[in-house]
């Protein structure tokens, strides 16, 4: 008889500690999940003189301001919503060649060389280069204004680096908001560009210092000069190459990038924002590297896609993935 009450009870209590040990193993699994870094989707629906109209079917049909223009866009993988003679109405489409980067703009109606565009205080001028590029990645005005959010709330003047700037549209956006901005990139015509939009933007010729420049040599020399920023951008790209040849290639410079990187942030850094097209990267590959070289600094990382928006059937597409650290 005692036998028999004994096993029962040491099944009854096998089965409490095995139960238990379950619910702890759930509990520790969404404790887990908790942490695990969220992909944050960013829009700019701010925007008056840009709009992804629609897309799909392998392209996209963009507004510029009053200029219409079709691009590929291998992402649009759905169908087109709007009908075929809403894409007719286009000024232009790229029309990409078999190589890497290559191809040529059809042209279905005159527009002009150049043509200015405005996001809030800020104005582009923008053209059909031989990419198809036009001189903004409209997506980035979200970044834009981030960045301006950042600068104003810190209310102290801080010293920022751009590396790979392009026409400068967040270079611009942080002199617009205060900053004393360091603007690099390896191309003439991009800094000289660049140049262009401060000017029609009215912004004071010292509030951005241009240099044509190699990203990770001129890092390094700043680390050597002891030269510091509040706020480090970067956009570094798949492939590039420095003025004087330099091969730049992600998987290879970005973990030594990151590392110069650390050591010209300011003892009082504010922020530090990486985005990267055409990379086989997630954004938490980002995450992961500025939660790496931000560890001593406290602030906290967040990371995700900056998104574009069509008009006809509001969808996502995801045009590149970003990270960022901030000090509070
Ligand atoms: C993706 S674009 C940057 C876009 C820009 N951040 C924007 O949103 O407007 C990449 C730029 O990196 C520049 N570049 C490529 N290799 C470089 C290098 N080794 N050093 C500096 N700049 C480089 C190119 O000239 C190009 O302008």
């Amino acid at each position: 008889m005692k036998s028999v009450k004994l096993r029962k009870s040491l099944v009854r209590g096998f089965s409490f500690w095995r139960l238990l040990e379950k619910i702890l193993i759930i509990l520790r699994v969404m404790f887990e999940k908790l942490r695990y870094p969220k992909v944050e989707i960013m829009t700019s629906p701010d925007w008056v003189d840009y709009e992804l109209i629609d897309s799909g079917e392998g392209r996209k049909l963009e507004r510029f301001g009053d200029i219409r223009v079709i691009r590929p866009e291998a992402e649009a993988v759905w169908r087109c919503m709007l009908p075929a003679n809403e894409w007719e109405k286009s000024d232009a489409e790229f029309i990409p060649s078999p190589e890497e980067n290559g191809g040529h703009w059809k042209f279905f109606r005159k527009i002009p060389e150049s043509w200015n565009i405005r996001y809030k205080d800020l104005t582009f001028r923008l053209m059909l280069s031989n990419s198809k590029q036009l001189g903004i990645f409209p997506e980035q005005a979200c970044q834009w204004d981030w960045v301006q959010e950042r600068i104003r709330s810190v209310k102290k003047p801080m010293r920022i680096l751009n590396l790979f700037g392009y026409t400068g549209a967040i270079s611009l956006a942080a002199a617009s908001a205060g900053a004393k901005v360091t603007h690099l990139d390896a191309s003439k015509k991009a800094v000289q560009w660049a140049k262009e939009n401060q000017m029609l933007s009215s912004l004071p010729e010292d509030s951005i210092r241009w240099l044509m420049d190699d990203g990770l040599k001129f890092v390094q020399r700043e680390s050597r000069r002891e030269s510091f920023y509040q706020g480090i951008i970067l956009d570094p790209p798949k492939f590039g190459r420095g003025p004087k040849g330099e091969v730049w290639e992600f998987y290879k410079g970005f973990p030594e990038l990151m590392q110069a990187c650390k050591s010209i942030l300011a003892a009082d850094a504010d922020f530090m924002l990486i985005t990267a097209y055409a990379i086989k990267a997630s954004s938490l590959t980002l995450n992961n590297s500025l939660t790496e070289i931000t560890r001593n600094l406290g602030g906290s990382v967040s990371n995700g896609e900056v998104c574009l928006q069509d008009r006809s059937g509001g969808r996502l597409l995801s045009m590149a993935v970003y990270g960022r650290w901030q000090k509070n």
